[in-house]
């Protein structure tokens, strides 16, 4: 039987990826320094340890993976990685955790992982715009990324290649691009724009407004869960290397995104245009590397996700609620 690692098993690709590789008959390791928040685990072997104490890693890869995945990060939406007062945090965690996992699979003789950077690492000069940013694989040297942790990925994205080149490794990179469904993170302050519009809407009556950060003329693309989970897997077990961008190319703009949800909801929802942090103006998936060197790109309209995620996330928000409003809601 073959087995794998999850490392980043407690958040919300490694949980669904752990589901995923369960199915393909694979004995799975994850490790986290939590418990998926929304299911019980599909791991074999759960270890709740944290990848910034080198001990841990030594502890965890203690046997031969044919796989190993990397997903491990301080990460979050705009709310967390755009505001400035977690940029240390975020660059100290996600970098301790590439150094310790990288230097550790090396050791063990690993070969085959996957590492999971961003699209917040391609430059900020080329994102000024709502209409045609430019995300191609081949753009993100001379590097500016608006952020420390899109420097941060960059940086362990170099690391990964480096133990390639010097050690043997067959580390794959994707270079993920907003991904969204059931069981990501939905409130509390790390969540990305499809959950945070998906809740405001559900919370809302017909006929209310919701507040959006900027005037909503900002533009970004969003990828549903099955098929980042399906692009992985692809990724790690093919010879590419990569970096290649994992992501949807339906790009819209966050007022557009708005009016989606309010549409599947079957609610007249207005906007109130609030100062917020932003990111970049305009931000889409270039798939034409994945589809020439995997044969595979993302099809999923974004409607039929939205669809399956505002369900999910009105049924987490009414079981949040005290009953007697949860029956008038
Ligand atoms: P997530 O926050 O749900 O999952 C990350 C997990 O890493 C969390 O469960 C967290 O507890 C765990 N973790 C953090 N520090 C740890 C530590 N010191 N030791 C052990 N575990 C630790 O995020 P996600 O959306 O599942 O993202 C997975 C990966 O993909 C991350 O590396 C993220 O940066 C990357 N990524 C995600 C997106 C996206 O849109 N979701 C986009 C680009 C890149
Ligand atoms: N989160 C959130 N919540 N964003 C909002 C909201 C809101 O209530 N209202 C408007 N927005 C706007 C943000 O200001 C931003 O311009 C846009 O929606 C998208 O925000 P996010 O989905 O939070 O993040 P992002 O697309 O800028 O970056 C995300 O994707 C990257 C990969 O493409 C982050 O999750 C990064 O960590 C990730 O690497």
């Amino acid at each position: 039987m073959k087995a794998a690692l999850v490392c980043g098993a407690g958040g919300f690709i490694g949980s669904h990826l752990v589901k995923r590789l369960k199915r393909d008959g694979f004995w799975v390791r994850g490790v986290d320094l939590k418990f998926p928040d929304y299911t019980d685990t599909a791991a074999d072997d759960f270890v709740i340890g944290d990848l910034r104490d080198q001990a841990v890693c030594d502890r965890i890869v203690d046997r031969r993976f044919d796989e190993v995945y990397q997903l491990a990060a301080d990460m979050g939406g705009a709310g967390y990685i755009f505001t400035g007062e977690n940029d240390a945090t975020i660059m100290h965690n996600s970098a301790l955790i590439n150094l310790n996992m990288a230097e550790r699979l090396y050791r063990r003789n690993i070969r085959r992982v996957f590492y999971s950077s961003s699209a917040c690492i391609y430059p900020a000069h080329n994102q000024e715009t709502p209409i045609r940013p430019i995300c191609s694989e081949d753009s993100a040297y001379p590097a500016a990324p608006d952020s420390e942790y899109g420097w941060e990925k960059l940086f362990s994205e170099r690391l990964f290649l480096a133990y390639n080149r010097n050690h043997g490794m067959q580390a794959r990179i994707a270079r993920y691009h907003n991904i969204f469904g059931p069981e990501g993170t939905w409130t509390g302050g790390k969540e990305k724009a499809p959950a945070a519009i998906c809740r405001k809407v559900a919370s809302a009556a017909d006929g209310d407004a919701i507040e959006i950060w900027g005037d909503g003329t900002q533009t970004r693309s969003f990828l549903y869960i099955d098929e980042c989970i399906e692009g992985t897997m692809r990724l790690t077990r093919s010879d590419f290397e990569g970096p290649v961008n994992i992501g949807s190319e339906e790009m819209i703009s966050i007022n557009q995104l708005v009016d989606l949800v309010a549409d599947v909801a079957g609610k007249t929802i207005h906007k109130h245009h609030i100062s917020g942090p932003l990111g970049v103006r305009g931000r889409t998936s270039d798939n034409s590397l994945i589809a020439q060197r995997l044969d595979w790109r993302p099809s999923r309209p974004l409607r039929a996700g939205i669809e399956q995620t505002y369900d999910w996330i009105d049924r987490q928000r009414k079981a949040a609620l005290p009953s007697d409003k949860a029956m008038n809601s």
